[in-house]
């Protein structure tokens, strides 16, 4: 029913896992399969909207019409965004951005000797939270996977970044997320009296949980 709901807007997704270089050779990463975020550009496309799919590191085939953009690591990530943010009505952070990355990369692989090694890492930029406190943000969607208390996290998020609307996993059910071809997520937003409101998307297909997702951003975003 909601073909077109999105027709003449910009959506803007990023997707994935980032990847962190530690030399040239090793890497830091997590299991992050990038299927929530290929299917909000997929079904976004057939709602009628303009999309590009920056992803990270991912073993999936672009949808039909995503203009797609591969990057590596946060940085990357982050410059891709910054590039194209401007064009954007929608903005919706589904990548699964390494919270930190090594402090230095080895220009050489580096050599087993000692029986243990430290590696130092530093928090990388938080892509959303930059995006949402720009001057003219577009709407912006972020995702909050937690396993306790998801409601008052979400609402938590919600605020301090700045955020127009989260949508929030419950990552203690292990049959969803992930590498899931499945998901259950609930939505927050705070009203025009700032009131908070929700909305549960119940156990589906990535596909229709991305469309509940789209159509409550359309429906919100003015
Ligand atoms: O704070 P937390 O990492 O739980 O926030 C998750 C949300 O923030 C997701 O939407 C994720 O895509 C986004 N994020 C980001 N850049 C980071 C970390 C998280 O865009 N460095």
């Amino acid at each position: 029913p909601a073909e077109g709901v999105l027709q003449g807007k910009h959506v803007l997704i990023t997707a994935g896992p980032t990847r962190e270089a530690v030399d040239p050779v090793r890497y830091v990463s997590n299991h992050s399969s990038g299927k929530m975020g290929f299917a909000l550009a997929a079904v976004a496309q057939q709602m009628g909207a303009e999309v590009t799919l920056i992803a990270g590191p991912c073993h999936l085939p672009t949808p039909p019409q995503v203009k797609r953009i591969d990057v590596e690591s946060a940085e990357q990530m982050l410059k891709a965004v910054q590039d194209r943010v401007t064009a954007a009505d929608f903005f919706i952070a589904c990548a699964a951005v390494a919270d930190y990355r090594p402090t230095a990369v080895a220009d050489s692989k580096i050599k087993k000797s000692a029986s243990s090694m430290t590696l130092e890492l530093v928090r990388n930029p938080d892509i959303l939270a930059t995006v949402a406190s720009s001057s003219k943000p577009p709407f912006t969607v972020g995702f909050a996977a937690e396993t306790h208390a998801v409601a008052d996290y979400a609402q938590d998020k919600l605020k301090r970044k700045r955020l127009a609307m989260i949508a929030a996993n419950d990552v203690s059910d292990t049959s969803i997320g992930f590498n899931s071809d499945e998901n259950a997520i609930s939505l927050f937003w705070l009203d025009s009296q700032q009131q908070l409101q929700s909305k549960p998307l119940d156990k589906a297909s990535k596909q229709q949980i991305a469309r509940g997702i789209l159509e409550q951003a359309a429906r919100l975003h003015t």
